[in-house]
C-alpha cells in the first residue's frame, strides 16, 4: 500500500515543529483564537492578531495567513487557518479542513509539521473527535500514487529539469497533532485510521494499471486482507463455471487472464448467525469494450473500471480494522474485457446463473453481465438483509449527473434514504435516479429473455433496469460511480486520479444504520 503519513498526538505544551499550523475560528467578522493560540499571540507581542488585521483575515473557513519567523515563538513559520464559524461544523467539515491544512503545509515543502488542534467541544462533538477528524483529512489529502516514480535513468534527466518525474523529494511525512488529551485523541483516531486505510487501498487499486493488476492479482490482494481479520475465499474460473456464471464468464473469454470472484466476510456482530448486509462490486480490471471496441482516445482510463470492486474491498478492510459491530459480506467480480478470437460477439446469447438468457448486443455493456451473476450468487448464498452494488457502469450517468455525483437506484425507500443520509454526512454526493417499468420495456430481448443494451435514451436507467432483473425480494441499491471513482474533481481531501470514492460513505452508512 502507498506510503502513509505518520500521525502523532502530543500535548498542547509540547514544542512545535519548524512549520506549525494554528486554527482560528470566525466570530462576527473577527478572528477568534483558542487558548493556546492566544498564548502564542501574547508571547509574540500579538503577532497573530496584528498580521490578521493587516491582511483582513477574519478566520473564514479555509482562508489563511502565514507568519514567518514570528518573534519569541519556536517555529519558523506559523500558518493560521480559518475554520469559519465553528459551532455548527459537522464531522466532514473538520475532515475537509484537515485536508485544506495539509494542502497549505505541503505547498511549503516541509517534511514534518505541527497542527495545534486546541479545539473545544462544539456542535455536540468531543474535542478528541474533532482533532481525530482533522487528522483523517490530513491523511487523506497527503495520499499520492508514487509507486512507479523512480530516480533511474541518465543524470541529464535531472539536469534537464525532469527531476520532478522522480519521487516527490520533500513530501510531508509526519504530522504532529498538539491536543488537549493526546491519549484519548489517539484512541479516537484508530477508527479514522481504519477509514484512511480503506480509502488508500481503494485508491491504490484504481490507480494500478491493468498489466500489474489482473483478476488474479486483485484476488490475491483481497486474500491478503485475511491479515486484517476478514475471511476470504477466491472462486476460480472452474468454480465459476460449476456455479453456472455464464454471464460473468462471457466477459472474460477474450482475455488471456482468467476470471475470479472474491468473497470477503466480516462477522463482527454479536451473533455470527445474524444475516449479513452485502456489498457487490464491478471489477473489470480493463475494459477495451471487447469486440464492440472503444475509441482509442482516453481508453487508458478503463484501468479504473474496477472502481466498484475497489470500493467494496477498501470498505471491507475498514470494517475489519475498526472491528465494526456488523456482519457484512463483500463480493467482487473480477474480469478483463478484451477483443480476441475467443471473445464474445455481438448477437451471442449467454445463460446467466439465474438461468435467464441474455442477448449480448454490445460487448461494451459488460459490467451488467458481471453484476448479474455476482448479485444472484450473493442473494442465493447469503440471503442478505440488503444488498448494495457499486459499479463504474455507464458513461450516461456522467452525462446526467456530472463528475461529483454518483447515481443511486433503489427498490427500497428506507435503504435509499439511509444512503442519502450517509452521503450528506460524508460529502460523497449521491442523487437518486428512477427505476421504472418504462425502462424494463427497453431491455426486453427478441431471441433471449433480455438484451444488454437499452437504446439511445436513459443509458444509466436501462442499465439499472437490467440489474434489477437479478434481484429477488431483497432490499437493493445500485450505485453508478463511473463519474466519481476515477478522474474525479479534486477536493480538499483528494488529489488522486483514483479517488477511493464510496468507502467513507458506506462506512458511515454501516456505522449509523447497521451497528446498533
Ligand atoms: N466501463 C464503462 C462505463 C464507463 C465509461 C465508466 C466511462 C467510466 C468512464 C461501461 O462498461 C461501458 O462501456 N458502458 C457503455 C454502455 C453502452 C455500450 C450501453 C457506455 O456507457 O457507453
Ligand atoms: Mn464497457
Ligand atoms: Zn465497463
Amino acid at each position: 500500500m502507498s506510503q502513509q503519513l505518520d500521525v502523532e498526538f502530543v500535548s498542547l505544551s509540547d514544542d512545535l515543529e519548524p512549520t506549525a499550523v494554528v486554527i482560528g475560528a470566525e466570530a462576527k467578522d473577527a478572528l477568534a483564537l483558542s487558548d493556546t493560540a492566544d498564548a502564542f499571540n501574547s508571547k509574540s507581542s500579538n503577532a497573530i492578531s496584528r498580521a490578521a488585521r493587516a491582511a483582513d483575515f477574519t478566520g473564514k473557513a479555509k482562508s489563511w495567513i502565514e507568519l514567518l519567523a514570528p518573534s519569541k515563538l519556536k517555529c519558523q513559520r506559523l500558518i493560521v487557518v480559518g475554520a469559519g464559524p465553528a459551532d455548527n461544523a459537522k464531522t466532514t467539515d473538520w475532515v475537509l479542513l484537515g485536508g485544506a491544512i495539509a494542502g497549505r503545509v505541503t505547498a511549503r515543502k516541509t517534511k514534518s509539521a505541527s497542527v495545534v488542534a486546541d479545539v473545544v467541544e462544539t456542535g455536540g462533538k468531543k474535542a478528541e473527535d474533532i482533532a481525530a477528524d482533522l487528522a483523517l483529512g490530513l491523511q487523506l489529502r497527503c495520499y499520492s500514487f508514487e509507486k512507479y516514480k523512480t530516480d533511474a535513468g541518465p543524470k541529464s534527466k535531472k539536469e534537464s529539469g525532469n527531476a520532478k518525474d522522480s519521487k516527490t523529494a520533500k513530501a510531508l511525512e509526519r504530522i504532529v497533532i498538539h491536543c488537549d488529551n493526546p491519549k484519548k485523541t489517539a484512541k479516537a483516531y484508530e477508527d479514522r485510521r481504519a477509514i484512511a486505510n480503506g480509502v488508500t487501498l481503494a485508491r491504490d487499486l484504481v490507480n494500478e494499471p491493468a498489466n500489474t493488476l489482473g483478476p488474479v492479482e486483485f484476488a490475491n490482494i483481497a486474500k491478503d486482507l485475511e491479515k486484517s481479520g476478514l475471511e476470504v475465499e477466491i472462486l476460480d474460473d472452474e468454480a465459476l463455471e460449476e456455479l453456472g456464471m455464464g454471464a460473468l464468464l462471457s466477459v472474460g473469454l477474450g482475455s488471456a487472464k482468467p476470471s475470479r470472484v472474491a468473497v470477503m466476510q466480516w462477522n463482527g456482530a454479536k451473533s455470527k448467525r445474524t444475516k449479513p448486509i452485502a456489498f457487490v462490486g464491478k471489477g473489470v480490471v480493463f475494459d477495451t469494450g471487447g469486440i464492440s471496441i472503444k475509441p482509442a482516445a482516453g481508453m487508458e482510463g478503463m484501468k479504473g473500471d474496477m472502481g466498484g470492486a475497489a470500493c467494496v474491498t477498501g470498505l471491507m478492510r475498514t470494517l475489519a480494522e475498526r472491528k465494526a459491530n456488523v456482519n457484512a459480506v463483500g463480493l467482487i467480480g473480477l474480469v478483463e474485457n478484451m477483443p480476441d478470437g475467443k471473445a464474445t460477439r455481438p448477437g451471442d446469447i449467454v445463460t446467466s446463473m439465474s438461468k435467464q438468457t441474455i442477448e449480448v448486443l454490445n460487448t461494451d455493456a459488460e459490467g451488467r453481465l458481471v453484476l448479474a451473476d455476482v448479485l444472484w450468487y450473493t442473494q442465493q448464498r447469503f440471503k442478505p438483509k440488503l444488498v448494495i452494488d457499486l459499479a463504474t457502469l455507464t458513461g450516461a450517468i456522467m452525462i446526467a449527473l456530472g463528475k461529483d455525483f454518483a447515481g443511486l437506484f433503489a427498490n427500497d425507500d428506507r435503504l435509499a434514504s439511509n444512503l442519502l443520509d450517509a452521503s450528506k454526512k460524508t460529502d460523497e454526493k449521491l442523487w437518486r435516479m428512477p427505476l421504472d417499468a418504462s425502462f424494463d420495456k427497453m431491455i426486453k430481448g427478441s431471441t433471449g429473455d433480455i438484451k444488454n443494451l437499452g437504446g439511445r435514451w436513459g443509458g444509466a436507467c436501462t442499465a439499472a433496469a437490467f440489474i434489477k432483473r437479478f434481484i429477488d425480494d431483497t432490499p437493493w441499491a445500485h450505485i453508478d460511480l463511473a463519474g466519481t471513482a476515477m478522474d474525479a474533481s479534486s477536493t480538499d481531501i483528494n488529489r488522486s486520479w483514483g479517488s477511493g470514492w464510496g468507502v467513507r460513505l458506506l462506512d458511515r452508512f454501516v456505522a449509523d444504520h447497521h451497528e446498533k
